[in-house]
């Protein structure tokens, strides 16, 4: 059975500490956050499609009735923070069904970028996905322009595997995305977390 509480979520702490920035389980509370940096063409980057405008009460009614794809591929949405608190990105997690791979994407606010926190809020992330779910492959999907973000993934372990052609339209012209992978046996060990900081000691044990 499912059991959540203020700190936990299934028996995960709702807050994974790195040494420059924590993921913390977006709340509602967020939401303003989200709106503020969905709206802003800015923070997607130049190479992503021009993401959905929507205002903040959309938004909320969104959190409070996610879809049912959403629901579906187990979307998991955290808050970049600094560790004192200030909120400066995004990381999510989704299933890719029916193969059971995860996925991630990720953004850190422009005025943020450059100072190391995209890097370790996307190994958090890895370290987090291999020690608390049943999965053999992480995967990330980067417009071929997008140096930042392939530099991210390598650093944190993550392979090339090949070019996706005509992935996106993306301002009025085709684009291609690399595919980007790490398994299981390549990340071998945490880099940030262990499983005792991902988990309260008397919680469940994880397998
Ligand atoms: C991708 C993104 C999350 C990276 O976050 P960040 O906090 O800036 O990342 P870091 O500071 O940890 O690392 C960035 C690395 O990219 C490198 N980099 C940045 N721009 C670069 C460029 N134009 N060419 C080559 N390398 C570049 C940096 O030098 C750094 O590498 P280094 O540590 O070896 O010097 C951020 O740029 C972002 O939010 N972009 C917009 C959204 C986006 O593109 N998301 C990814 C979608 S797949």
């Amino acid at each position: 059975m499912k059991t959540n509480t203020k700190e936990t979520v299934d028996g995960v702490k709702r807050v994974l500490e790195g040494k420059k920035v924590n993921l913390r389980v977006m709340e509602k509370d967020d939401v303003d956050f989200a709106t503020e940096c969905f709206n802003n063409l800015d923070f997607r980057g130049e190479y992503d499609p021009i993401p959905q405008q929507k205002s903040k009460s959309e938004r909320l009614r969104d959190f409070d009735n996610p879809s049912s794809l959403i629901i579906l591929c187990e979307r998991g949405r955290f808050i970049v923070e600094k560790k004192d608190g200030t909120r400066i990105g995004f990381i999510a997690h989704y299933l890719v069904q029916p193969s059971r791979w995860m996925e991630i994407g990720y953004e850190i606010i422009p005025k943020e970028r450059g100072k190391g926190y995209g890097t370790e809020a996307v190994q958090l992330m890895v370290d987090y996905l291999f020690l608390s779910k049943n999965i053999g492959r992480i995967q990330a999907i980067t417009d071929t322009r997008n140096k930042a973000s392939q530099r991210v993934l390598e650093k944190t372990g993550f392979s090339k595997e090949g070019t996706i052609r005509k992935s996106g339209y993306v301002k009025g012209a085709w684009s291609n995305a690399y595919l980007y992978s790490i398994l299981r046996e390549e990340w071998k060990k945490p880099k940030t977390l262990t499983k005792t900081a991902l988990t309260k000691p008397t919680k469940r044990t994880l397998t």
